[in-house]
């Protein structure tokens, strides 16, 4: 790293989450010499970049750090001699969000931003643009750590792992600081007192034991969990409790997003509900959305507004503040990240990645081992694994049976009818954002 202080490039710099990621750059500046922040953006998020990018050059000001902030739309000039490149980008915005959780229901098909269909198809429209990313990172910026945080983080992370020769890699999410955070709620103890060893996939992790203190309190937990007003769940997932004796028997501390999965038939019901009603997620996001940008138009304001922790994801960018000073300063403490799984979870391929506790240090996270992961749980974590690798070989071949392939499996669909009827109405929905099946040069797939 230079001594003059760190470059840090956000792409996707337009987005309402900027000013968490801008206030957790101003609370480290001590220890973390960031010296300029470039927010990256597009054409379509111009309006959204000035408007939030102001307010992250108040919040420096007010701060009273010396990191400047530059806004551009041009992503190369940007990435030049980056130190770290966050990534928190949504390609098509909430519009195809909405159509990514909308469609699916309509054929009795969970509809959700990054699991069953949804996730397939957000994964198809950001697998080409992060693999972009990566060659301009190659030429510009070839030492950079890569946070990438743009969901489903960990599909995006394997396939920057898997395809490119970025080896500074790390995918993050807020998932597993939300764990934490319920839990201390629930035990009535400091958050920093909670640490729990996680292990799994993004958006599919487990708590394998959560200690207070060093000591073991899962029991005590489960107990807790079990009752039904008082599930750990986050902003954008709806909470429903747990049955104790599933919950017993499981014996681990089960992610808000294992409800897809455990209690699929009442989250659809509850999805379809919803979507009559307030709108789906991204409809409800949107307004808050609007009235996020309206506030950081505001020339008085000159601090992250409480508001943003009405979006499911917060804490995201905290916590990528959190691993960048850490690997800054080889701090050595223990995160939950996405990395190359390099047998630290027996059963998964060597280079997938998988979210996991980690040792971190300025050559990167090094995963603590877990072995095998307890056979209740090993059939979900690979046959979600499975739909992830043949979902990123889709992405990049823009192969239809591929496609048709990987919905199907999908344990969430189950049905190669219904997948081939999703898979038809959302290719055509998505269209402009698919150059891949749609305008196909021919695409090899590296190993
Ligand atoms: C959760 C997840 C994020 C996801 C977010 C959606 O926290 O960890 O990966 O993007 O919620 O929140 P939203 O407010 O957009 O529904």
């Amino acid at each position: 790293m230079k001594s003059k202080g760190l470059k840090i490039v956000t792409i996707g710099g337009g987005s309402s989450y900027t000013p968490e990621l801008i206030e957790g750059f101003i609370k480290r500046f001590e220890e973390l010499p960031v010296k300029e922040i470039w927010l990256v953006d597009i054409e379509e998020g111009k309006e959204k970049l000035d408007i939030v990018g102001n307010l992250a050059k108040r919040m420096v000001q007010k701060a009273g750090v010396p990191i400047d902030i530059h806004l551009t739309l041009d992503r190369r000039m940007a990435l030049k001699d980056a130190d770290f490149v966050t990534t928190q980008f949504r390609v098509g915005l909430l519009e195809a969000r909405a159509k990514d959780e909308r469609i699916p229901l309509k054929y009795g098909v969970l509809g959700q931003e990054t699991n069953g269909p949804g996730g397939f198809f957000k994964a198809l429209r950001t697998i080409p643009v992060i693999l972009e990313i990566c060659k301009e990172m190659e030429e510009l910026c070839p030492d950079a750590w890569l946070i990438n945080f743009t969901n489903p983080a960990g599909m995006i992370t394997e396939a920057v792992i898997r395809n490119t020769n970025i080896k500074r890699v790390v995918g993050l999410c807020n998932v597993p600081i939300g764990m934490e955070m319920g839990a201390a709620k629930l035990l009535d103890v400091e958050h920093s007192r909670v640490r729990i060893d996680f292990a799994g996939l993004n958006h599919l992790v487990y708590g394998l034991d959560v200690f207070v203190d060093g000591i073991s309190v899962k029991e005590k937990l489960i107990k807790l969990l079990s009752n039904p007003d008082k599930s750990v769940t986050m902003k954008n997932i709806h909470a429903m409790g747990w049955e104790p004796e599933f919950l017993k028997a499981l014996n681990l501390f089960p992610c808000p997003y294992h409800a897809y999965y455990y209690k699929t038939r009442e989250m659809v019901e509850k999805e379809i509900q919803a979507s009559k009603e307030d709108g789906t997620r991204a409809e409800v996001v949107k307004k808050l959305e609007d009235a996020l940008f309206e506030l950081y138009k505001n020339p008085t304001l000159t601090e992250k507004p409480l508001q943003l922790e009405q979006r499911g994801g917060a804490y995201y960018s905290d916590a990528a503040c959190r691993l960048i000073h850490s690997i800054y300063t080889d701090k050595k403490d223990i995160q939950p990240v996405n990395i190359k799984n390099d047998g630290a979870i027996k059963g998964i391929p060597h280079n997938s990645a998988v979210e996991i506790s980690c040792i971190i240090t300025k050559d990167g996270p090094k995963p603590i081992a877990v072995g095998e992961l307890p056979v209740p749980v090993q059939g979900l974590i690979q046959s979600i694994k499975s739909f992830e690798r043949i979902t990123i070989e889709a992405a990049i071949t823009g192969n239809y049976e591929t496609a048709l392939l990987a919905l199907t499996i999908n344990p969430l669909v189950g049905s190669d009818k219904i997948a081939k009827k999703i898979l038809d109405e959302m290719l055509e929905a998505h269209k402009v954002y698919l150059p891949n099946f749609f305008n196909r040069e021919n695409i090899i797939l590296s190993s």
